[in-house]
């Protein structure tokens, strides 16, 4: 029979073959988080409609295309989050967070949902990990997001992901950065996108982001905002350079950054690969000192940074970054009849809560066919339970690998014995390990 009911275009299922993976990035990622400082935050999938119109803005792509906006049952507008940011925010003000010792750090892993084109490194459902900084106006907050994100990249053994930045300004120079890019689009205005037109009056950086390919041609020549900062602005530019400079990590100055998103401010930031096709960005980040302030709360700056795991993923795969596949099982206990298959579970649970992978039968297969599910799922030992064996309280311990073969009773030694063999294959490892260095 056809499946009938199949998932959306631009989601993913992520299978167990591939969610280990998953899982080592984010456990790295909230360990790297907690070295610096930042802890976890979650908040709701979708928010009011508003918050992100107002934070996001009105004139993005985001909110102007690509929102999964509804109405429920109460009437409410309603949005599932196209980006974590602005529920970040949102809460730390509600919550009072911002009140208490800055700066305030946080550190998200969060689904998030945006109606584009679906193509490679592009989903309609995709995941990020990402942080936000509160409280600190300093060039050296901006260079503290920007190492996280380094070093992540360095321990999980990412490499060749070249950091770009850029600054965008403040309120004040980007006065007449408009004016300036105003007058530079109204000579090609009959080439513009029907959306770009809109955005010229409201809006003219937002032309600059812009994925119709003409308008992408218009932008190249367009002036770029970093010959307008105000000396503030430069003189932060300037102490983020120098920064990064005395931590040694490499970036390029690319004028052409703007961001997709309009609470930026000042300093904007993207690493990019070369190793996954278009949509090479893998993070991207930024200034957003005015956002609090805009959604009625505490003049405070801000900061931060996010990275998709689709397309980590995908880099990481690409330069073939190893992560470390899950333990195999460690002993399969098949069985014979109710009594043996009953002692078997009994066993498997103290063996679990000793630490160990176990399993058993609960198929109610013949004893063949459950050792070829132990062979199947890889296990290191296995040991068959029959009458004899629970009359004598022990049993054949077979090695998988070797078919080597023991006698053991059912008892702690069963767990002595596992506890050696893990021990045994530590140190093999470890030597193995000094041999190669
Ligand atoms: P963003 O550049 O829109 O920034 O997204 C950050 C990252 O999310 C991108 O670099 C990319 O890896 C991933 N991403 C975005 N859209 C998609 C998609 N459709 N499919 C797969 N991956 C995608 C933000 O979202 C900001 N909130 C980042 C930030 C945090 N700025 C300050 N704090």
């Amino acid at each position: 029979m056809a499946l009938e009911i199949k998932s959306i275009k631009g989601t993913q299922d992520v299978l167990p073959a591939q969610s280990y993976k998953w899982q080592f990035v984010e456990r790295l990622f909230l360990d790297t988080a907690r070295l610096y400082g930042f802890k976890e935050m979650r908040t709701p999938v979708f928010e009011e409609t508003r918050l992100f119109t107002r934070s996001v803005g009105d004139t993005t792509d985001v909110v102007q295309k690509e929102m999964y906006t509804f109405t429920d049952k109460g009437g409410r507008d309603l949005t599932l989050r196209p980006e974590g940011t602005a529920g970040i925010n949102r809460a730390v003000l509600q919550s009072g967070l911002i009140n208490e010792a800055l700066p305030v750090k946080v550190s998200y892993n969060i689904s998030c949902f945006r109606n584009e084109k679906p193509q490679a490194g592009r989903f309609r459902q995709f995941h990020q990990l990402g942080v936000e900084m509160f409280g600190s106006a300093s060039p050296s907050a901006d260079v503290e997001v920007i190492s996280f994100v380094n070093d992540f990249f360095a321990i999980l053994g990412i490499e060749g992901l070249s950091l770009e930045i850029n600054s965008i300004g403040c309120p004040t120079c980007r006065k007449e950065y408009h004016t300036a890019l105003k007058q530079y689009f109204e000579a090609r205005k009959d080439e513009l996108c029907e959306t770009c037109l809109t955005r010229l009056d409201k809006n003219p950086m937002r032309i600059l982001d812009c994925k119709s390919p003409v308008c992408k041609e218009i932008a190249k020549d367009a002036p770029a905002v970093l010959d307008y900062l105000c000396d503030d602005c430069k003189a932060h530019f300037e102490g983020l350079k120098k920064r990064l400079d005395a931590l040694n990590i490499a970036y390029v100055v690319n004028p052409r950054i703007v961001r997709g998103l309009d609470y930026y401010n000042k300093t904007v930031f993207e690493f990019v690969s070369g190793d996954i096709g278009a949509q090479s960005t893998v993070c991207g980040g930024g200034r957003y000192d005015g956002l609090l302030k805009s959604l009625g709360g505490n003049d405070q700056p801000a900061l931060g940074f996010a990275m998709g795991i689709e397309r980590l993923l995908m880099v990481a795969e690409a330069q073939g970054v190893e992560i470390p596949a899950p333990q195999p099982c460690d002993l399969y206990i098949a069985s014979i009849g109710e009594e043996a298959s009953i002692r078997a579970l009994q066993l498997v649970t103290d063996l679990r809560n000793e630490g160990f992978y176990a399993e058993c039968d609960t198929m109610g297969r013949s004893v063949k066919a459950q050792m070829k599910y132990a062979d199947k799922i890889e296990a290191q030992f296995s040991m068959v339970l029959g009458e004899n064996e629970l009359a004598e309280n022990k049993a054949n311990i077979k090695n998988m690998q070797t078919g080597e073969s023991c006698e053991i009773m059912l008892d702690e030694s069963l767990v002595k014995f596992l506890y050696d063999d893990q021990i045994k294959k530590m140190t093999e490892a470890l030597s193995m390990d000094q041999i190669e260095k």
